[in-house]
């Protein structure tokens, strides 16, 4: 657990300023940071490994087909969608408890128009927002059930009445994880370290939790860089519920980003939820 002990606040124009969290509360939804979110070499290596996607456009789509103002991106990490969300006088916010992975966010273009924070979703806060958001599996970091239901309590918090929460989970039914082996994984990345050769290999699966290794071989030093993953596989009755117990309505489950209704061979669960 990286806990710093320390909250970064950084908007467009202010400069930081630093505020110390309730250490408990900020302890709620934490499990040990992903190296892949710490190591500034690997942060580097992120968005090229997961550039803008119909994943993105969908998220673009709804935000304003919500005419959502206010919008907060937990997980936003290297705020790829959080900057792009950020036009005309919409507020957007980025929270992520990744320090790293905020540094590399402010060093990019059209940073300056979004408000980051350093924490947990205990750094939501109440700014009755129209729209959370969760992208790219954030969902599937909290491992523990009251992880998860801290992180949904704390969203429902920070929405205002009828605002809406978004995000993907992995389908658990789907077991996509098995193809997570280096020969379907192996990738070859131009980077700014040079040539980067990544792949995946799974460690094991138990109690809707797989375990993994990410490998990140830096041809020019021959170091390979590695960063062992969990992620947590809820079903769609688990989150479903779990929604429903936080005071969330769900309007929507998709199963694809074409918004083709989820059924049970889906990829992934992409839920739209409407804060009771
Ligand atoms: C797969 S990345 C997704 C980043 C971004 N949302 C995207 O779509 O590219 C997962 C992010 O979740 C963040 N994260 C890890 N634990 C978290 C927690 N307890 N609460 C909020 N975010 C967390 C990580 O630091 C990382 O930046």
């Amino acid at each position: 657990m990286s806990c710093r002990g320390m909250w970064f606040v950084m908007g467009a124009d202010r400069e930081r300023t630093a505020v110390s969290p309730p250490p408990m509360l900020y302890l709620a939804t934490m499990t040990k940071l992903d190296r892949h979110y710490t190591d500034p070499r690997l942060v580097d290596l992120y968005d090229i490994e997961n550039p803008h996607g119909p994943d993105f456009d969908f998220y673009l789509a709804l935000a304003d087909a919500l005419k959502a103002q206010r919008i907060l991106d937990l997980g936003c990490g290297t705020g790829l969608l959080t900057r792009q969300l950020a036009v005309g006088e919409r507020e957007v916010t980025g929270i992520d408890p990744a320090a790293a992975m905020l540094a590399h966010a402010q060093r990019q273009p059209n940073a300056a128009r979004v408000t980051w924070i350093e924490g947990d979703s205990s750094a939501l806060g109440t700014p009755a927002a129209d729209l959370v958001l969760m992208t790219s599996n954030v969902a599937q970091v909290f491992l523990d059930d009251d992880a998860w239901a801290t992180t949904l309590r704390h969203i429902h918090a920070a929405l205002r009445p009828g605002g809406h929460l978004a995000f993907e989970s992995r389908n658990p039914a789907d077991r996509g994880w098995e193809q997570w082996n280096p020969e379907t994984t192996l990738a070859q990345l131009e980077t700014p370290h040079g040539p980067v050769e990544t792949w995946l290999e799974v460690a094991r699966e138990e109690n809707g939790r797989v375990y993994f290794i990410g490998h990140n071989l830096f041809k020019n030093t021959g170091e390979d860089v590695v960063a062992t993953s969990t992620l947590r596989y809820r079903s769609h009755d688990e989150i479903s519920a779990s929604l429903r117990e936080a005071g969330f309505a769900i309007e929507q489950v998709y199963g694809d980003w074409q918004r083709e209704p989820f059924n049970n061979t889906s990829r992934m669960m992409i839920f739209i939820a409407r804060r009771g």
